[in-house]
Order: C-alpha cells, then structure tokens, then sequence
C-alpha cells in the first residue's frame, strides 16, 4: 500500500504553491491541516511557513505551547505578544527585522501549555493589519481556544481574523486535535486543507464542510501513515473547498515529479485515483 502511493507522490512544494495563491493576489492565506497525530502535520507546517516567507514580505507568529520542553518551531522567540511589546519598549533593537518568524512559547517553567492565550495572539496579528503588515499565524492545535464547538472568548479575536482579516493580509495555518470541537470558521474561511491519513469524525466533517468532492473521502483513511518510520511518513491530500479532488497525493521531501496539478476545472476521473 505505502509502496504503490510512494510511486506516484507528487512534490508537496506543488501543494504549498498552490495553497499559497491567495498570498500572490496580497490576500492572506487561510490552510488547514488535519489528520492523525503523528503523520506529518506539524512537519508540513514548517514547510508551509518558508514557502510563505518565500511568497510574501509578511511577519509568521507562530503559538508554539504544545510542550514545555521542546520548542517545534524556529524563530525569534518570547513568552507571548505582551513580552514581545515591553521588550520592544525597552531595548527596540531586541528585534531582528530580517528574521520574520516570532514563536510565542507561553512560560514553560509553568510547566504544560505555559499560560499561553491564543487569542492574544489574533489580537496581536490585528494589530499588524492595521499598520499595513501582512501576516500569518499558525495555530498547531486551534481546539484550544474552543470549547464544545463555540470559542471561549466572545467575541473571539481568532474568529474575527478569520471572517474579515483575508483582505487586510491576515492569515493563519491552522490544526485541530478533537474535530468534534471544530468552530465552523476555519472551515468555512480557508481555501485549502493539507489531510493526512485519518478515519471517521474528521473526513465526515471534511465531507460536510464540502472539501471531499471527488470521492477522496475514500483516500484519506488508506494514506500511509505512522506505521511508517517516520522519516517516511508525511503522505497527504490536498482539498479545496467546493473544489474537485485533484487526484494527487503529496508528499515533502518526495522527489520532484513533473506532472502538474490538472487545471482547477479540470473534473476527477476514476483513472487518477492512486492505487493504494
Ligand atoms: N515529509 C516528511 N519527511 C520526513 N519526515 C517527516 C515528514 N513528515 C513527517 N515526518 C516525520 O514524522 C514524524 C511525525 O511528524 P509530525 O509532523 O510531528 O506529525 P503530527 O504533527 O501530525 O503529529 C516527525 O518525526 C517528522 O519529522
Ligand atoms: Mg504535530
């Protein structure tokens, strides 16, 4: 099964460019990874964020709190935007404007989480819209700013840069844990979804949303995933919402492939299913 999808993986840097479009009409980029833990979604997020540093003069504020005591992105790294601010205050140069990453790492010494409120960080992304500079956030698990499907501060600051932020360049690369308690705007506002091998909730909620024209609801449960080593492991579908299933399976790190993505119109046929 991994061998007959490894044949035929296409690049994922074609799916990072693709995904990135809205970036090349000055929007902000809204992208969404799902699927088992374990097979890739933080690696193609790393991806995802040079490819945007590539793309885009924008700042990437990543909410890095998942464990206390490793760090999963790189960057310029602070407790959270209000450590950012009054060091900026107090020594202005504690910025290096050419490195555009800033990780907010919460306070680990408070041991799991570190206190970090994701919110603060949509607020902060906010701020830079207003003064013109485009951004994303990234969001490894946005379940934690949601409870039961609803988001714990209302009005929420995430939600907001998710219904209005597109046009003033806000974006975010976001993933879940518990898709049953998904709030609908990430769904509804992004344009592309990274899935990696899944079963269940979150491909009935894929289909749902309206992200699984072209049968790859049958796909995604057969992906290879972590009974992989993980050096191997990272296969994904990229969907498009109301879009057809391109028919590819993608993969970082894959040797380049020539074959494109089919034109955006292009319908699916039977004979592009990968053979897994
Ligand atoms: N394309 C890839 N190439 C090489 N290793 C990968 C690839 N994708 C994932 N991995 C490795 O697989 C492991 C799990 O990936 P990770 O992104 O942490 O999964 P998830 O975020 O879905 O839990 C990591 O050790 C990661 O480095
Ligand atoms: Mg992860």
């Amino acid at each position: 099964m991994a061998e007959a999808a490894r044949a035929k993986v296409t690049d994922g840097e074609v799916a990072a460019a693709e995904a990135l479009t809205s970036v090349r009409h000055g929007e902000g980029p809204r992208v969404g990874f799902l699927g088992d833990p374990g097979c890739g979604k933080t690696e193609a997020m790393r991806r995802m964020i040079a490819a945007y540093l590539r793309a885009s003069s924008g700042v990437v504020l990543v909410a890095d709190d998942k464990s206390a005591w490793r760090q999963q992105f790189e960057g310029q790294t602070f407790k959270d935007p209000a450590d950012l601010e009054s060091r900026i205050q107090a020594d202005p140069s504690c910025l290096d404007q050419r490195q555009r990453v800033i990780v907010f790492r919460g306070d680990p010494s408070r041991g799991a989480r570190g206190g970090l409120d994701l919110e603060s960080v949509a607020r902060f992304q906010a701020k830079l819209a207003a003064k013109r500079r485009p951004s994303v956030c990234i969001y490894d698990e946005i379940d934690r700013a949601t409870v039961n499907g609803m988001w714990q501060q209302n009005p929420s600051d995430i939600a907001w840069s998710f219904g209005k932020g597109r046009e003033d360049g806000m974006g975010a690369f976001w993933g879940l844990q518990q898709t049953q308690s998904a709030p609908s705007e990430p769904f509804n506002n992004s344009t592309h979804m990274f899935v990696f091998r899944c079963v269940g909730n979150p491909v009935m909620l894929l289909k749902r949303r309206g992200y699984c024209e072209g049968g790859v609801d049958a796909v995604i449960p057969r992906l290879p995933g972590d009974e992989l080593p993980k050096a191997q492991r990272g296969y994904f579908v990229l969907l498009r919402r109301g879009r057809p299933w391109d028919g590819l399976v993608y993969r970082f790190g894959a040797p380049r492939v020539t074959q494109k993505p089919p034109a955006q119109s292009a319908p699916p046929t039977a004979g592009a299913l990968p053979a897994m």
